[in-house]
């Protein structure tokens, strides 16, 4: 998720490359870094963590007598591996000095890769927590050892990784080139190319980066190296043959390619769900011996055996994924769950021992109702977990364990891939406890694991169809109320959908179980009230059905969510949405989707922000 910025000219490079970082910060703000080669060909490096300004700011007390050059680099970080500190900002050095590096992505090998250099007698220590370090360790030793250019080096280095990259290098032995990799299809690298004749060329994550500058540009593939010099770009493939690339000119402005050609971040990031769900995924998941591997719960295999009871804190849509984890957690452990808002829990004086596990859910990790509920929980001596997305951020500093979420930035203040990504934690985290407490048989963990892994795949699909929903948005958004319906695990979601509507369209929706519409809600149906119903394959679908009948005896409208192969449903509804099938757990995952883009096209449609609704913010800090 991190961005990154490579320029070549005859210009100073340090304000190119800090300007490309200011409309990169969106990708990620817990560090940033640069490197420039100077005159006398040496790398100086600059790194401070935080917002990108505070870099700026120490080097503004330079006074001009910090990195001078033509031809530098720039990094802003959006941490996976190792806490935003200085050490593991990026530029990375190699172990000699020879070699710089950024990165973009996850080597899943690098430890392996440790160990393979220290067999190999190239034994130099680390100076970060970081899985990127372990490239400039590598590229240098492809360098130094074996005499490798610098463009060899890395189509080596291409050869051995495991993961998903974008990397950019500076060697001090190249001092003219800039040389840039692109490994899986996740993490874009794209080359922009200077006027003719200018000898500027740029290297970024992603367009926006370079666009003040340029509109022509070309995109690495997988397995892909560019060498970047004044006299031009040169392109390898994974073999290490030449390749010539197609220019492509770039005709949009800077916000729409920061938004990768989406409207409003929201909808991106409504796409990136597939993406976002395979990083939070991967790595994690051991389908040969049917396990998941949390990497920071923190917690001995006694403390897990003793845990009692579940407590679950969040707010706004992290608390609707409370709702679905206390049904996760107690159908795969078997401990009791509780779930409470963060504003509620401490003002009762909440019974926590130390043997009560408190699970925050937090995308932003700084919801200050949510941190106080945890300082609750450490007070009374209980054990703290928290599901965060923003590595390093407050919630993540004070919980024994945390398991993150791997979405990237979200920015769209209504929160879409945070929330079906934390779900995908919080299953991990049910079969984790399970596990630790012997209440899960291997056959079943690997069900699920294997439906978990099929999730992406799913949600990828069910993206495609968005006419759909543009259609019903059509047709429906100058309704004054909404009712969202379900039950069981799916009645959360129901909840969630109402949210996403009010607080992106300002339309009055109400969230309900289906089991209690008759307790009241059923009152205010008439023809004029669309009910959107959450009916999937399930041990409650005929008693959904059921609600779906009283609907339709009052004259509602009703949408159904329903599962692929459901020749029911199509006679009752009004219109019916079909997801595919997979483990009732794993429903409410599919079940969102759905809820976000039917929200998402009646808010356009009615004109709204919907990257900034009113009144609404991102990060909650007062209480
Ligand atoms: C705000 C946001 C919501 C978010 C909630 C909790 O209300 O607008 O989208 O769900 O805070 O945020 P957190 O970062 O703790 O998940």
């Amino acid at each position: 998720m991190c961005g990154i910025i490579g320029y070549v000219g005859s210009q100073e490079a340090l304000p190119v490359v800090i300007g490309g970082l200011q409309r990169l910060e969106y990708r990620g703000y817990d560090s940033a870094g640069v490197a420039i080669i100077n005159r006398a060909n040496q790398i100086q490096t600059r790194r401070s963590v935080g917002k990108l300004s505070n870099l700026t700011e120490a080097l503004a007390k330079e006074n001009g007598t910090g990195p001078h050059g033509t031809l530098g680099m720039g990094h802003t970080r959006w941490a996976t591996h190792g806490k935003p500190t200085e050490p593991n900002a990026h530029p990375h050095r190699g172990p000699q000095d020879l070699v710089v590096v950024v990165h973009n992505g996850i080597i899943e090998n690098y430890i392996q890769l440790k160990k393979d250099l220290v067999a190999q007698g190239y034994d130099y220590p680390y100076n970060s927590e970081t899985d990127t370090e372990v490239l400039a360790h590598l590229i240098e030793k492809f360098i130094a050892r074996d005499g490798l250019s610098l463009e060899q080096a890395m189509l080596r280095t291409l050869e051995v990784i495991k993961g998903t990259a974008a990397i950019v290098a500076l060697s001090v032995n190249d001092p003219d080139k800039i040389v840039a990799a692109r490994l899986s299809n996740a993490g874009g690298v794209v080359i922009g190319y200077g006027p003719t004749g200018s000898g500027e060329n740029y290297v970024a994550s992603d367009i926006p980066a370079i666009l003040p500058h340029t509109r022509q540009v070309s995109f690495l593939d997988s397995g892909d190296v560019a060498s970047i010099s004044r006299e031009g770009v040169i392109f390898y493939n994974q073999q290490g043959e030449t390749i010539t690339k197609e220019i492509v000119t770039i005709n949009t402005d800077a916000i729409t390619a920061a938004k990768g050609g989406y409207k409003h971040f929201m909808q991106k990031e409504i796409y990136d769900q597939p993406q976002a769900l395979t990083d939070t995924i991967r790595g994690r998941v051991n389908l040969e011996t049917a396990t998941v591997s949390l990497e920071d719960m923190r917690f001995s295999a006694e403390e897990l055996a003793a845990i009692e009871k579940v407590t679950i804190v969040a707010c706004g849509t992290s608390w609707h994924a409370g709702l679905v984890a206390k049904f996760i957690i107690e159908e795969l452990a078997r401990l009791p769950v509780e779930v409470d808002y963060g504003s509620e829990f401490r003002y009762r004086d909440p019974i926590l021992t130390p043997n009560h596990l408190l699970v925050a859910i937090t995308q932003s990790g700084e919801t200050v109702d949510t941190l106080a509920a945890i300082e609750e929980a450490r007070v009374k001596g209980a054990k703290i977990a928290s599901i965060v997305n923003v590595v390093g951020s407050q919630a993540a500093r004070i919980s024994d364990g945390v398991v993150y979420m791997q979405a990237g930035p979200e920015i769209g203040v209504a929160s879409t891939k945070a929330f079906t990504s934390s779900l995908a934690d919080l299953l991990m985290l049910g079969i984790y406890l399970a596990q630790a407490r012997g209440a899960l048989s291997k056959e079943r963990a690997a069900k699920l694991l294997q439906a978990l892994i099929e999730i992406p795949k799913h949600v990828a699909d069910l993206l495609a169809d968005d006419k759909l929903y543009q259609t019903m948005a059509r047709a429906k958004a100058h309704s004054q109320d909404f009712l969202y319906l379900g039950r069981g695990i799916n009645y959360p979601v129901a909840l969630e959908g109402a949210l996403k509507l009010k607080e992106l369209s300002y339309i009055h929706a109400e969230g309900y179980p289906a089991g209690e519409m008759k307790h009241g809600p059923i009152a205010l149906i008439d023809e004029g009230l669309p009910v959107v119903v959450i009916a999937t394959q399930d041990k409650v679908y005929t008693k959904v059905v059921s609600a779906i009948e009283q609907v339709k005896a009052r004259d509602g409208w009703v949408l159904a969510i329903a599962t692929e192969g459901d020749t029911e449903l199509a006679s009752k509804a009004d219109e019916v949405i079909y997801l595919p099938p997979t483990d009732p757990l794993l429903t409410p995952i599919l079940a969102a989707i759905p809820m976000q883009l039917l929200s998402y096209h009646i808010a356009t449609r009615r004109g709204c922000d919907v990257d900034q609704p009113r009144n609404l913010a991102k990060s909650v800090t007062v209480e």
